[in-house]
């Protein structure tokens, strides 16, 4: 298929790349046009404007945010006014469920089709075309998109001819996602402090009851600390839990681990958090424990000098005997 491709970030630039290598056509457009040119050079055409990356017989967004979409949709010379009738906006960007639904009115009345198509797995996982697919949208128009989906993921998941539900079920995962990251730094700062060897309780966990694959990976972050390089960065984890709260206030449905969230990723934030992936709120009980000796969290201040922390040892060990 021609394909126009719009968002090239941590996630956008693996996903066109997986259309190439499946033999499609692809145009790829970003605001900041440098970073096309590892696609260019994969096999794909720059193309200068939304409008151009519209010539297509769909057009899929992968950006940052409802701001990101609506500019590159609604403006002048965006989507709507660029987008021949009967082609299709596939919108993978995780956005809130109001956008979603007036996307779908708007490509509707504009006689294109809407397909929210929001994934799951990061950046490596987009790289690789093994990405989860969450898709919601007319089946006719569905069916036509299958072999994209099928180039960018590892399985699709149609959940409803209601766009907008593809676009719930991926912010109620990622809020999931969010609450095992708080959980699991807690269960880490607690037994880290008892001085279990953190490393050694992870493989207990992800060898027994929590075997998942969000436990493997958000555990191995947080032992290691490693809170860089971005694979989803902490404002867009932020933005997440808005988005799940607005809907959740907008359906009157109270979730008050998600205002938790919230208030934990302000705190990220507000600590200078923004460069940061979205992981390191898993850092956050380490802190508030008096443990900020690690090179995670340097941005909270400096890790105290080895007498200080041969003290603090001795002085926990003195608790526990
Ligand atoms: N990273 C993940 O693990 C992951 C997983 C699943 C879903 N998602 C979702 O996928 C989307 C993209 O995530 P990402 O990690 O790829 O983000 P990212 O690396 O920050 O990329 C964001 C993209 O949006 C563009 N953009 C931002 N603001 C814009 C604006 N006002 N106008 C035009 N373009 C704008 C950026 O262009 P520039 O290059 O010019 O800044 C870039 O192409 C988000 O909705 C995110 O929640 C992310």
């Amino acid at each position: 298929m021609k394909i126009g491709f719009i968002g090239l970030g941590h996630m956008g630039t693996g996903m066109a790349a997986s259309l190439l290598k499946a033999g499609h056509e692809v145009g790829v457009y970003n605001r900041t046009p440098t970073k096309a040119d590892k696609l260019v050079a994969q096999g794909a055409k720059a193309v200068a404007s939304v409008s151009d990356a519209c010539r297509s017989d769909a057009v899929i967004t992968m950006l940052a945010n409802d701001d990101a979409v609506e500019g590159i949709v609604f403006g002048e010379d965006g989507i709507i006014d660029s987008l021949p009738v009967g082609a299709t906006h596939i919108s993978s960007s995780t956005i809130s469920v109001a956008l979603s639904e007036r996307l779908a009115a708007a490509h509707a009345k504009a006689g294109q089709r809407f397909i929210a198509a929001p994934v799951f797995g990061r950046p490596d996982v987009a790289a690789e075309g093994k990405l989860f697919v969450v898709a919601g949208g007319a089946p006719d128009a569905i069916e036509a998109a299958a072999s994209l989906f099928a180039a960018i993921g590892q399985k699709t998941f149609v959940v409803s001819d209601r766009p907008q539900a593809a676009n719930l079920v991926k912010l109620s995962g990622n809020f999931l996602i969010a609450s095992v990251i708080e959980a699991l730094g807690e269960a880490m700062a607690l037994v880290g402090k008892g001085g279990v060897d953190q490393r050694e309780y992870l493989d207990i966990l992800t060898s027994t009851l929590f075997t998942a694959p969000v436990y493997k990976t958000y555990g191995g972050l947080i032992v290691d600390r490693k809170v860089e390089p971005v694979g989803f960065a902490a404002p867009l984890g932020h933005k997440d839990i808005r988005l799940t709260l607005a809907a959740a206030e907008d359906l009157r449905v109270p979730m008050p681990l998600a205002s938790l969230l919230r208030d934990r990723f302000l705190t990220l934030l507000a600590h200078g958090g923004d460069t940061l992936d979205w992981s390191a709120i898993g850092q956050l009980a380490a802190k508030d424990a008096g443990e900020v000796g690690n090179g995670g969290l340097r941005h909270f201040g400096p890790p105290p000098s080895p007498p200080l922390r041969r003290e603090a040892q001795n002085l926990m060990q003195g608790e526990l005997r």
